[in-house]
């Protein structure tokens, strides 16, 4: 399902660059924010929940809920406090693919 994201960039992007994400490439804003640039790019959801395998997706984008973790270079980090960079590998465990753009 497509929905419309109240994100508005407020800097200009950065060059495209190739990160890595469950097993495929993928181009996002060098610098940009992670999971900002996960969302626009129709990557969800991020994770499911261990217990009830609900799906999870960045809420609070300042790094207090913890719903946008990913695994980053086989590091669980949260995908809001993280910058995009050249070549880094994302994978969402537990994750079934439901991005938009399949
Ligand atoms: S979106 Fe809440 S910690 Fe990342």
């Amino acid at each position: 399902m497509k929905r419309d994201l109240a994100v508005r960039r407020l800097d200009e992007p950065g060059r495209p660059v190739v990160v890595r994400l469950d097993g495929r490439d993928l181009e996002l804003c060098d610098g940009g924010n992670l999971a900002a640039e996960l969302l626009a790019a129709g990557i969800e959801p991020f994770r499911r929940t261990p217990v009830s395998g609900a799906p999870r997706n960045p809420f609070c984008m300042m790094g207090a809920c913890f719903d946008c973790l990913v695994e980053i270079d086989g590091v669980t980090r949260q995908a809001c406090m993280t910058e995009v960079a050249a070549g880094m590998t994302i994978s969402r465990p537990g994750a079934v693919s439901e991005t938009k753009n399949d």
